[in-house]
Parts: C-alpha cells; structure tokens; sequence
C-alpha cells in the first residue's frame, strides 16, 4: 500500500519563519505549497482594507481547502502554510486531513517577539508575495 498522503501544518506567528521552511520543505517533500498570504496579495493586494480582510481571509481559505482535500485524495501531500494560531483550527485542519486519509504533521516555528518585527519590517520593504504587517497589526495580535 502506499505511504498516506502527509499533510505539514506550520505553526507560528507573523515573521516567525515560515514560508521561507514552507519553500524548503516543498522541495524536500515535493509537497504542493498552500501559503495564504501569497493568495491574498495576488487576489487583493500586498495590504488589503481591515474591513474586508476577514471576509477575503475565509473566501481563500475555503477555496484553498477544497483544493489542497482534493490532493490528499489523489496521494499528493500538502503544505498548510497559515500561522494555525488557534487550538480550534489545528484540531479542525487535523480531522479534516484525517477523513482524506493523510497524515497530519505539525511544525512549530519560534522567534523572539523583537526578531520577528525587525524581520517583518525588512521584509515589508520588499514584498514578495507577502502581505505589508503595519506596526499596530503586528502589536495588537
Ligand atoms: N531562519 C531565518 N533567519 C533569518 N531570517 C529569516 C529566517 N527565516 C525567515 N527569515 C526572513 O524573515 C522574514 C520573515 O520570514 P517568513 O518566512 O516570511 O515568515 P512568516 O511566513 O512566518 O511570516 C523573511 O524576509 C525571511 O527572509
Ligand atoms: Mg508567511
């Protein structure tokens, strides 16, 4: 029998490190990366309005989900490359990958709270695929 389908899920705050794992382990893995912010930037701009963000966050996950199910079915393993930041969610992430019969593996990336703003705020000069993090956004979550 095949080995199941693994489903990485990267755990971490804003500027904690990980798209940049996320690129690595796609090459390791031959994972199909799922990175949330780089479809944001592309469907709404690199600093969506406040209003519209939560709104714009759910319709891209939703999409996201019906895709990156789709390859656990077919065997592919995936990348979930969203911060999982809530108990509720990495619970809820972990049964659905289970239904589609993949293995779900979580990472933890970790930076001090001052590395992670001087690397978000280098990185908000030059966005690429990235979403511009305000001062105010990255303080108050
Ligand atoms: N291990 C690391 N050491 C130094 N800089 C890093 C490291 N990991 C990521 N970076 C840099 O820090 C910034 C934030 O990393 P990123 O992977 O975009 O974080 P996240 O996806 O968790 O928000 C990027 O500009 C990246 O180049
Ligand atoms: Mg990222």
């Amino acid at each position: 029998m095949d080995p199941k389908p693994k489903a990485f899920l990267l755990h971490g705050f804003i500027g904690a490190g990980k798209t940049t794992f996320a690129k690595r382990l796609e090459e390791q893995e031959k994972a199909l990366r799922f990175t949330h912010d780089e479809w944001m930037n592309r469907l709404y701009g690199e600093d969506p309005p406040a209003e519209r963000f939560p709104d714009y966050a759910r319709r891209v996950f939703a999409v996201m989900e019906t895709t990156w199910t789709r390859c656990l079915d077919l065997g592919t393993s995936v990348i979930l490359d969203f911060g999982f930041w809530t108990r509720t969610e990495r619970e809820r992430t972990r049964a659905i990958v289970a239904e589609h019969g993949g293995e779900a593996v979580l990472y933890r990336l970790n930076c001090t709270d001052d590395m992670a703003w001087e690397r978000v705020s280098t990185r908000n000069r030059s966005l690429t695929g990235s979403l511009f993090i305000a001062p105010n956004t990255f303080q108050v979550l």
